[in-house]
């Protein structure tokens, strides 16, 4: 039913803007998330006239949806925003998001089957895709409730691919996007997919006025994908759109010079020891940011080039990600393996070689940015990758990025990057070398017209200007 006051202006996604944890009192604790997508979509308001749609993803958020009544969670939590938190069963909510979206259509995108990781599309398969349909019916009535007539509606990611669809059913008066944080697979890859399982993925976003990308060649896979499995023509009435998405220079700049930030430094500095160059990087624990390989070129840089032993620290931090999945959780204990394995082959009394990081620290991570001689980004495939465009808009010096051809930000950053194949390890130990070796000058040249591209797309530009695009 559309709410004659409804909302008009939604985004739904699959991660909310705010989380809860429940203490051993039960007291809820709220906690905002970071990152330019909710920078981005917080550009949608606190007025009454925006909704933003997102899953009850842990039990101290569905403590917090039951006491909000199945409402708007509170304000105070929110900083205003009116946010509408679902709290789908939690098998269903499991199957959707571990099962479908995070073990096939994740590994789809990004390109990761590799033997003995292969897709397997069996009777439990279809169990999860039935519940994937449920959690995206989830959503496509929330949003329907609240929207006013005529509202802009702007689904985000791979979680919700069928919901533009759905939605369009319910209401057919809404003006509705779809945007992929993701890469899109090219259809070669994408039609490993089942056949209907396939078409109706691409069936979902078409369902919308508008299907947008983060760069020119996911925007193009994915009318080849269309073009290639439902036929010629077919997106003709959906717009395909191309908004890259920035860092946040302001929040970045002012945030990276707070007292915690400072006291991070101060305790890095003695990790790293005295004169030393630092290579940083900062994931997730994820398969697609191919970490294992990243350290792997570390240690060849090591062996080929023994003049940097005891010069050179690589501070990589792997936030912990998607630990429900036992890949995740192996990804992670492998990177761990690895970097221990160097440190006990390369390390001598005063020097450990590579300073790893595993806890969750928004923090410490802009203090290893602003101390970053290079940064290495090496992504398998990323639909854009935020560090890359974050590292140079921080760091005190000015840094040298390696940057992998496969993530999207390469498409802007490329020419004053130097670029890898994420596959090649020796590759990315020649340009660790080249990058470590880079006259002063040039890297500061560069690094400074790394940050004005990395900062060009504002995360709220991003948003606005995907909401005029769908007015037109
Ligand atoms: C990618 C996806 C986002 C997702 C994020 C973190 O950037 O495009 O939609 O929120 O990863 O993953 P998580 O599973 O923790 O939400």
């Amino acid at each position: 039913m559309a709410s004659t006051h409804g909302a008009e202006v939604l985004v739904a996604s699959n991660r909310g803007p705010v989380s809860y944890t429940a203490d051993e009192k039960g007291s809820l604790r709220a906690k905002r998330g970071g990152g330019g997508l909710v920078s981005g979509l917080s550009a949608i308001g606190s007025d009454a006239d925006s909704v933003w749609v997102c899953a009850a993803l842990g039990d101290g958020d569905r403590e917090a949806v039951r006491r909000a009544q199945g409402g708007l969670l509170p304000a105070e939590d929110t900083g205003g925003q009116r946010v509408r938190m679902l709290d789908i069963a939690p098998d269903v909510f499991a199957d959707a998001y571990n099962g479908i979206a995070n073990s096939v259509l994740w590994f789809v995108h990004h390109m990761l089957y590799q033997t003995p990781l292969e897709p397997v599309f069996d009777a439990r398969f279809r169990r999860q895709w039935a519940s994937y349909q449920a959690y995206n019916r989830a959503f496509a009535e929330a949003l329907a409730e609240e929207a006013a007539v005529g509202a802009a509606v702007v689904v985000q990611d791979y979680h919700l691919a069928l919901a533009p669809r759905m939605l369009r059913h319910l209401r057919p008066d809404l003006r509705i996007g779809h945007f992929s944080h993701t890469p899109w697979a090219p259809p070669d890859y994408f039609r490993l997919l089942p056949d209907d399982i396939a078409a109706e993925l691409l069936q979902g976003i078409l369902g919308a006025d508008r299907a947008a990308f983060l760069t020119g060649r996911w925007a193009d896979a994915f009318t080849a994908c269309c073009e290639a499995v439902l036929g010629p023509g077919i997106t003709t009435g959906t717009a395909i759109g191309v908004h890259g998405l920035g860092a946040d220079a302001d929040f970045l700049r002012t945030r990276a010079h707070e007292p915690d930030v400072d006291e991070r430094m101060t305790a890095l500095r003695r990790e790293i020891g005295e004169n030393r160059r630092t290579i940083v990087r900062v994931d997730r624990t994820e398969l697609s940011k191919n970490i294992v390989r990243g350290l792997l070129a570390y240690r060849q840089l090591l062996d080929d080039h023994p003049e940097w032993r005891e010069r050179v620290v690589h501070l990589a931090f792997a936030y912990p990600s998607r630990q429900d999945l036992a890949v995740y959780r192996e990804y992670t204990a492998e990177v761990q393996r690895v970097a221990e394995e160097i440190n006990a082959q390369y390390g001598t009394a005063g020097w450990r070689p590579v300073v790893l990081h595993v806890k969750d620290d928004f923090a410490r991570s802009l203090a290893a940015y602003r101390l970053a001689d290079v940064a290495l980004v090496n992504p398998i495939r990323d639909g854009m990758n935020l560090v890359a465009k974050e590292v140079p808009v921080v760091s005190d010096e000015g840094c040298v990025l390696v940057l992998s051809r496969e993530a999207g930000a390469y498409e802007e950053l490329g020419e004053d990057a130097i670029g890898v194949n994420p596959y090649d390890i020796g590759g990315m130990a020649q340009a660790l070398h080249a990058a470590l070796g880079m006259p002063a000058g040039e890297r500061a040249e560069r690094s400074k017209r790394l940050a004005a591209a990395a900062t060009a797309l504002p995360p709220a530009k991003w948003f606005l200007d995907q909401l005029a695009a769908l007015e037109r």
